[in-house]
């Protein structure tokens, strides 16, 4: 077995309460042989990079403007740190084919919705047998929330161009509740992904 560490680059845009939770499971030795070398955080005020200076991690703002110009620092800052894998924790930028095309199988997105196995698709069967629409793309607490369905998640997937729609690691239904608002039932889904974010990491190290 590889005893080198997985070095993981995580990107973020807000709060970073995932981050928080890799933060914890590496310094738990929950999730070993794993360090993060590296958060990017496209807002100067995301409160996650003051969770990766408080342990001491590098903590990098890179305005995001113009496309190209952005992504190639963003690869060429990823290249510096010996990046392998990159996580995209409540990172809310696009990111181009020809970004993603150079980490192959190498960056992996956190959603909070339901996506299938091999991430296409319109439709999604929850355990229950009932079928729910597939929600991508912006505000998809909201979108469950409106489409009044009973059972919504979220899901860990490699990025593909395709926004929202790459190969499923890991995945994990919630039940939507009576009285349920966007900011409650995000919480929930939040509380779920802290587990998820931690065990696609390790079922990702385990299949590289
Ligand atoms: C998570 O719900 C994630 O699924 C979505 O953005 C949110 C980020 O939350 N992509 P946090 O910044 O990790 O608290």
């Amino acid at each position: 077995m590889d005893s080198t560490p997985l070095r993981l680059g995580v990107l973020i845009s807000g709060t970073g309460s995932n981050l928080q939770a890799l933060i914890d499971a590496i310094e738990s030795k929950k999730l070993a042989n794993v360090e993060i070398v590296l958060v990017v955080s496209n807002k100067a005020n995301a409160y996650g990079l003051q969770r990766a200076l408080t342990h001491n991690l590098p903590a990098i703002y890179l305005p995001w403007r113009e496309r190209t110009e952005s992504e190639a620092r963003l690869a060429a800052l990823l290249r510096l740190f010996h990046v392998d894998l990159v996580v995209l924790s409540g990172w809310m930028r696009i990111l181009s084919t020809a970004f993603i095309e150079q980490f192959p199988r190498r960056i992996i997105n956190l959603h909070p919705a339901l996506i299938p196995d091999d991430g296409t698709g319109n439709t999604y069967t929850t355990r229950d047998g009932t079928q729910i629409p597939v929600f991508r793309g912006l505000h998809v607490v909201k979108q469950a929330l409106d489409a009044g369905i009973k059972v919504t998640g979220s899901t860990v997937h490699y990025v593909t161009p395709e926004v929202d729609a790459g190969p499923v690691i890991c995945r994990k239904e919630v039940a939507i509740q009576e009285g349920d608002t966007e900011e409650t039932l995000h919480e929930r889904l939040k509380l779920v992904e802290h587990r998820l974010i931690v065990e696609a990491v390790r079922k990702w190290s385990d299949r590289a």
